[in-house]
């Protein structure tokens, strides 16, 4: 088989890697993909969002599987009209994906289908906003109802923060993305993601990851993509994993798929696990990163005939046991996120990163590239904010953490920061 991944980061990179594992698969191309991924197979310089240069270049190599990683063109209806040119697509249709590009949208889904969530209205009226701001109680959380790159979400301690930013939001501080606002009641507890690979009727849910979304130690500071991730994440437990199954993904599954807008490819489920159980705090319409690349890592047997079935239909969970969350089963995985200084704020492109072959030479590691590039002098720099996953498995989560912050300090890159604590509840938790 021939398989064309679309996007360029950590995740892409470990989708990569792991599909070229498959025995099943002959080549991997990448759109754009990065130099990492060029070591995996050819890249193509056409962007995730171009979509029309998507569409062109999948005519011209015809691969069997398409996998796409980011959200922007399974937003702008990449894989519909790839489907519609006959090719096999992971990923859902624009119509699906809007649980993710709007978090209207998603809510509304959730209040029809019964889903647990919190409370919340749509606003695109200034006066409207603040008077169901009366109804809540600090802190407030207010969310661009479109794409914002990530930082769309605003948690306001105050009420005259959430005045302000209600004012700035819908004037236009996110463009287009907060011409519409959610807000919603806050929820306590602790976070996880749920990953769920489907076909539209039949599921497979991989293990629960944890992602450390702030950019300083002890989950403080400003919020990021991601720092790290680990799975299994202790706090699901089987339990809580079974009661996600049955009041949040088969519902919203299953309501999809009977409003004709059937969702297939990977289902993120960011959830909040309150005192009143499982609620959901948002869906995505792909694999989290840094999450992607710990699931990656993490799973023996070959991705390839489970993506496939998602696109083509017939996905069985027999036939994928063993990528089910039993918590004890899965190999213990953690991943550091390596990113330039100065991020999430602005940061300089272009410093030397050093010593990647020794890091990546230790026993169960791998370091996945999110953003970097080669000089002319053939040297290995950093180009984005993100740049390094530094991913590792262990017999324990503890000896797994021991080994990422053991590849991380062979890692000779003086402009690099990270955090120290990856992993900190799930260890607490095992002490
Ligand atoms: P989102 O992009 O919707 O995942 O929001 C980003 C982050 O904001 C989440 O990961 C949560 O930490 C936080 N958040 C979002 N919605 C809520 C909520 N209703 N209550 C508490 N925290 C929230
Ligand atoms: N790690 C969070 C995300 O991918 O959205």
């Amino acid at each position: 088989m021939r398989i064309l991944i679309i996007g360029s980061g950590g995740r892409e990179h470990a989708l990569a890697w792991k599909i070229s594992q498959s025995p099943l698969v002959d080549e991997v191309w990448s759109a754009p993909g990065s130099v990492a991924m060029d070591k995996i197979g050819p890249c193509f310089d056409v962007k995730p969002d171009d979509i029309d240069g998507l569409e062109k270049l999948t005519l011209q190599l015809e691969p069997d599987l398409v996998v796409v990683g980011p959200e922007a063109p399974l937003a702008k209806g990449l894989a519909d009209l790839l489907r519609a040119r006959g090719f096999d697509v992971f990923g859902p249709s624009a119509d699906a994906a809007r649980l993710e590009a709007s978090k209207g949208f998603a809510k509304d889904k959730m209040r029809r289908y019964g889903v647990p969530t919190a409370r919340y209205g749509r606003f695109t009226d200034v006066a409207e906003a603040k008077a169901f701001l009366d109804t809540l109680s600090a802190p407030f959380v207010l969310k661009a109802d479109g794409l914002a790159a990530g930082k769309g979400v605003v948690i306001a301690e105050t009420r005259s923060e959430a005045d302000a930013e209600v004012e700035e939001m819908l004037s236009g501080k996110f463009g287009e993305a907060s011409g519409e606002l959610v807000i919603e009641e806050f929820m306590e507890g602790e976070e996880a993601s749920i990953f769920v690979l489907t076909d539209g009727s039949n599921i497979v849910t991989l293990p629960a990851a944890q992602d450390h979304k702030r950019v300083g130690e002890g989950d403080t500071g400003p919020n990021t993509g991601g720092m790290g991730s680990y799975a299994p994440a202790p706090v699901m437990t089987p339990a809580v994993m079974k009661t996600v199954e049955e009041t949040i993904t088969r519902p919203m599954l299953g309501g999809m798929k009977a409003d004709g807008t059937p969702y297939q490819g990977v289902l993120y489920i960011g959830v909040m696990i309150t005192p009143d159980g499982p609620k959901v705090v948002e869906f995505n319409c792909r694999f989290g990163d840094p999450e992607c690349q710990v699931l990656m890592m993490q799973m023996d047997e070959d991705i390839v005939p489970i993506l496939l079935a998602s696109a083509t239909g017939g996905m069985s969970q027999r036939d994928f046991e063993r990528l089910l969350p039993v918590p004890d089963r899965p190999t213990p995985c953690v991943n550091v996120v390596l990113a330039t200084k100065g991020y999430p704020g602005s940061y300089e492109k272009g410093s030397v990163i050093n010593g990647l072959k020794d890091a990546s030479a230790l026993d169960n590691v791998m370091i996945f590239h999110a953003g970097t590039d080669v000089n002319d002098a053939g040297d290995i720099v950093a180009v984005g904010g993100r740049v390094l996953n530094v991913t590792a498995t262990g017999e324990t989560l503890e000896a797994a953490v021991a080994r990422a912050y053991e590849a991380v300090d062979l890692i000779d890159w003086p402009e690099g920061i990270h955090r120290r604590d990856i992993g900190w509840r799930a260890l607490q938790q095992s002490r």
